[in-house]
């Protein structure tokens, strides 16, 4: 009998699950057939067996997180007032021993029902739970809190905390430390079927997930204020699993790259003709602040350099705005040394002085006009920033450059990896319009040695395929 068999068999047999799980017997014994339940059923699994004495852990073996050092995953577990309060001591015991590194903060309505002492002593650690706290302030305030953290997990959340939330409302440790996070933020609603389904909750609930804010649904069934609906906490182990799945599928790299410094340039630049022309390209930046939020993502300290664009900025450690080559490059020589550059901006390549035939003085201060005779433009080649920082002596410990090509791709992407010094192109076809201002990118990823063709994908996704090359070509560099 395999595994499942097993369990179904402990639950009463497949008519008794099929009846209480309100699905057709052939779907229970198809699970029994492949030995296999899907996830949206584990949490009714888990309910049936909670009455039973059944080892259901046994059944559903914890899932691990992929290639990841979970002692380096912080989370922040708050957890709110609510009957499920005493549930979050499961999810506690969960992560510690699974290793992460853990805080607790509990706000005062939790503290009604179980105790921050023993929370600590599960935790082995301090629990927070006051925003004024002269001793706290000096060690650990909100803003540290908010910003320790890679996960925070709000479990059980109240419907006064998603409110609060939702209005940006910070009058307690826990919803301050919400206001001030930038890390992901998950909840794990847990209330009274009426309150779950109010249109003030509904609304606040739309509100977070345009946010980006996730949420580990509530369960349907009999509550414990007697009523039944939607509204029950999920099981610990669900929430766990959730969190896990969340780090799997984000391959949260946490720390990848800490005290790493990275300058990277981006969009494209503009030279002045006259006050009102000027010369430039059709680069939108997008590529290079996905680099810079993927990599900051990875505990990188980043340091942007950015042309005009279009876009919002990147979370990262600095931000700087520039117009032209010669200050593009000036500002990213200002910020070396660093340990690595990548250089995505589209620099133009030129300056185009006006000139006449008649060697007429022009007055590129004021606008040009039509009556100028004979009129022409000659190219003033700009630095080049990429060679000229490879090739200098503060030449970063790795530098990566673009390689905008319209035909030979490889060939001309290759020759610029060598004539420019660079550690690593990514080669990108650029013609008809398919690159530029898109949210897709087909590139390849040249060193000395690979040729590496990643398919069409956001370049979000290819922000993510560059920062798993950097950390190869790093791995290299410190052996
Ligand atoms: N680059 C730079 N400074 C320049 C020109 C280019 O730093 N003045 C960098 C780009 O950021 C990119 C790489 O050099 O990382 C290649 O840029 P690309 O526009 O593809 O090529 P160019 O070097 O300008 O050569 P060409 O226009 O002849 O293809």
């Amino acid at each position: 009998m395999n595994n499942i068999s097993q369990l179904i068999s402990l639950l009463g047999g497949t008519g008794v699950v099929a009846e209480k799980l309100k699905i057709q017997p052939s779907a229970v014994s198809n699970w029994k057939k492949v030995n296999k339940i899907p996830n949206n059923k584990h949490q009714a699994i888990y309910e049936l067996s909670s009455n039973l004495d059944i080892n259901i852990e046994k059944f559903f073996p914890e899932k691990k997180p992929i290639n990841i050092d979970t002692s380096k995953v912080k989370i922040l577990l708050i957890i709110c007032g609510g009957i499920a309060s005493y549930k979050s001591l499961e999810i506690i015991r969960l992560f510690k021993k699974s290793n992460f590194e853990l805080d607790v903060v509990m706000t005062e309505s939790a503290q009604k029902f179980i105790t921050p002492l023993l929370v600590t002593s599960l935790n082995e650690k301090k629990c927070y739970t006051d925003l004024f706290s002269v001793e706290d302030e000096t060690k650990m305030n909100h803003i540290k809190l908010a910003r320790n953290p890679d996960i925070i997990l709000v479990a059980p959340a109240t419907a006064n905390i998603i409110a609060k939330l939702a209005n940006g409302i910070a009058d307690d440790l826990a919803s301050s430390i919400l206001l001030a996070s930038f890390s992901k933020i998950i909840l794990a609603p847990s209330m009274n079927p009426v309150m779950w389904n109010n249109l003030a909750t509904r609304e606040n609930y739309e509100k977070l997930l345009d946010r980006g804010i996730k949420f580990i649904e509530p369960d349907t069934g009999d509550m414990a204020c007697g009523e039944s609906g939607t509204g029950r906490f999920p099981e610990p182990k669900l929430i766990f699993d959730v969190i896990l799945s969340y780090i799997n599928e984000n391959r949260l790299f946490v720390n990848q790259f800490k005290n790493i410094s990275i300058i990277i340039t981006a969009g494209p630049t503009i030279e002045d003709i006259d006050p009102i022309r000027f010369i430039s390209n059709k680069s939108s930046g997008k590529q290079g602040f996905e680099i810079a939020s993927e990599l900051t993502k990875r505990g990188a300290k980043v340091t942007l350099i950015t042309g005009p664009v279009n876009i919002p900025f990147p979370k990262c450690e600095k931000v700087i705005e520039v117009t032209t080559a010669d200050e593009m490059l000036d500002k990213v020589t200002q910020q070396l040394p660093a340990d690595i550059l990548i250089c995505s901006a589209a620099v133009a390549d030129w300056k185009l002085i006006p000139k006449t035939y008649s060697n007429k003085d022009i007055d590129i201060n004021n606008k040009i006009k039509k009556t100028s005779d004979n009129l022409f433009f000659e190219a003033l080649e700009n630095p080049d920033i990429l060679s000229t920082i490879a090739n200098s002596n503060l030449r970063p410990k790795i530098v990566i450059g673009f390689s905008a090509e319209t035909n030979s791709l490889k060939k001309n992407a290759y020759s610029k990896l060598i004539s420019k010094n660079v550690d690593l192109i990514i080669a990108n076809d650029v013609s008809n319009n398919r690159v530029f201002g898109k949210d897709f990118n087909k590139v390849c990823l040249i060193d000395k040695n690979n040729c590496e063709q990643l398919e069409k994908q956001t370049k979000k996704s290819v922000a993510f395929h560059i920062a798993d090359k950097i950390n190869d070509l790093l791995t290299n560099f410190n052996q």
